[in-house]
């Protein structure tokens, strides 16, 4: 048994303790009251998991164990003290609950390269497919032909004792996540380049193997990945990718069909496919406003190309958030990554006027809850910038990123042998009734 698995048994065994004492003496406790709009409107505000790896702060953003990303890029390990913290740590920092050393980070990135052999047939299914398949049907697609490799699974049949199943569903986490990169990288090579394929390189962490693997070699691109690695990896319990990983999970699904639950979640457009919406969005209104004028004029012709937009009856892509209601802080970090690599960029310069101009033209409508841009809205700016100008391939980094969160997750999920997730439904008779109308 590795070290980083003995840790989290030894935690593991005290919180399941816990856990199992909440439930059976404080089971009846009531926590908060439900409303009729909570049920209806997508569960919103209404606690209904447990989930130890971040937490989502309506007015900071997220923390993860605790600590906030700006924190973080000061405490997590990095390999050069300018340069962004490894996901490695994170990993570790949200997997253990507490802060890596460098070791730590480098025993990670030694361990994701020694298991990041993808199966053959997994490279078969993938090149069965057209390469005109969105980059997200093949990911998917790939990651549930590779459940074939599932340790859990195997164990499971075989009857092991329940109180084990964190085990073998470790073991088949850590080659998930070693794995993602070079499947993701193989995708974005069949899609949009000639195909050939990249071997991983084991002196490069697991950020920046994955942009070598894609055909990046560049050390600003290097802590480009290891960024928008961080900041995409979790986003607490409830959103859908995080929530459809664990619901899936929760009926003993191996890891490879949890995540890949996760990632058909990830896929929509009000999830991570918004990071695509924005850039499609963005270079429609070029079209419409042209992009050889003085400021004054263009942040007039956005104004009005925001307002057509809402006219439609559409939203503005990137802003907006069913939690937050602050700037997200992930875009924040995105804008002063920006700041300090890029100089002149015609698409950050517009997306730092929408900062400027979409807040307060959602706030007039309303009724929008949370007027500041997410994650997304900055997201593809940031990677047209350095020549990854395949949009349809951004919901594919966002999903290897949020594998560290969701599948960390789906470890505890286990070890603290979380129940099958069944909430009981009603009709809508019951909700007419219950209003008294
Ligand atoms: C993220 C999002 C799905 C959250 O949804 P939500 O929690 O239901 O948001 P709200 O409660 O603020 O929605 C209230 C109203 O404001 C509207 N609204 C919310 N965000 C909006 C936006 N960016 N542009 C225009 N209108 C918006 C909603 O459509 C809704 O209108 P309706 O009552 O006519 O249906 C929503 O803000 C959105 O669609 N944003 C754009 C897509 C996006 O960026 N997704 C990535 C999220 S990380």
């Amino acid at each position: 048994m590795d070290y980083i698995k003995k840790k989290l048994l030894e935690k593991g065994v005290q919180e399941r303790a816990v856990v199992k004492r909440l439930i059976s003496e404080f089971g009846n406790v009531v926590v908060e009251d439900v409303n009729i709009d909570q049920i209806l409107t997508g569960m919103k505000g209404m606690t209904s998991l447990l989930t130890v790896t971040s937490k989502l702060d309506p007015e900071n953003g997220i923390r993860y164990r605790g600590y906030s990303i700006s924190e973080l890029q000061e405490l997590l390990p990095k390999n050069s003290p300018e340069g962004e913290p490894l996901p490695e740590g994170l990993f570790y920092l949200m997997l253990l609950g507490e802060l890596p050393t460098p070791q730590d980070v480098e025993f990670l990135s030694k361990e994701w390269y020694n298991r990041s052999h993808v199966p053959y047939h997994v490279i078969k299914v993938l090149e069965a497919m057209p390469t005109t398949a969105k980059p997200m049907t093949q990911f998917s697609t790939a990651i549930i032909s590779m459940a074939t490799d599932s340790i859990f699974q195997k164990a499971h049949r075989a009857g092991i004792n329940k109180n084990d199943y964190w085990d073998t569903t470790y073991e088949d986490v850590m080659n998930l996540i070693a794995r993602l990169p070079v499947i993701a990288a193989y995708i974005y090579r069949r899609s949009f380049k000639d195909g050939s394929f990249i071997e991983p390189d084991r002196d490069l962490d697991w950020a920046a193997n994955f942009a070598h693997m894609m055909g990046y070699d560049d050390e600003e691109i290097y802590r480009l990945f290891r960024m928008y690695m961080n900041i995409h990896a979790d986003h607490e319990g409830g959103n859908v990718s995080a929530h459809a990983t664990h619901l899936v999970g929760s009926a003993l699904s191996n890891p490879y069909y949890s995540y890949a639950a996760g990632m058909l979640g990830l896929a929509g457009p009000l999830h991570g496919y918004a990071n695509q919406e924005v850039m499609f969005w963005i270079y429609d209104m070029i079209k419409v406003i042209g992009d050889d004028m003085d400021e004054k004029v263009i942040r007039e012709k956005i104004e009005t190309y925001v307002r057509k937009t809402i006219s439609e009856g559409k939203v503005i892509p990137g802003y907006g958030h069913a939690v937050l209601r602050v700037t997200d802080p992930r875009f924040t970090a995105q804008q002063l990554f920006a700041e300090k690599y890029v100089k002149d960029d015609k698409i950050i310069n517009i997306v730092n006027m929408l900062y400027d101009i979409v807040p307060p033209i959602l706030k007039s409508l309303g009724k929008v809850k949370n007027p500041w841009p997410n994650v997304d809205a900055f997201s593809g700016a940031l990677l047209q910038h350095y020549g990854i100008d395949e949009y349809f391939f951004y919901t594919v980094m966002f999903g290897v990123s949020r594998a560290l969160g969701v599948l960390s997750q789906l470890v505890w999920d286990r070890m603290y042998n979380l129940p099958l997730e069944r909430p009981s439904s009603e009709t809508l008779e019951w909700f007419k009734e219950k209003a008294g109308i």
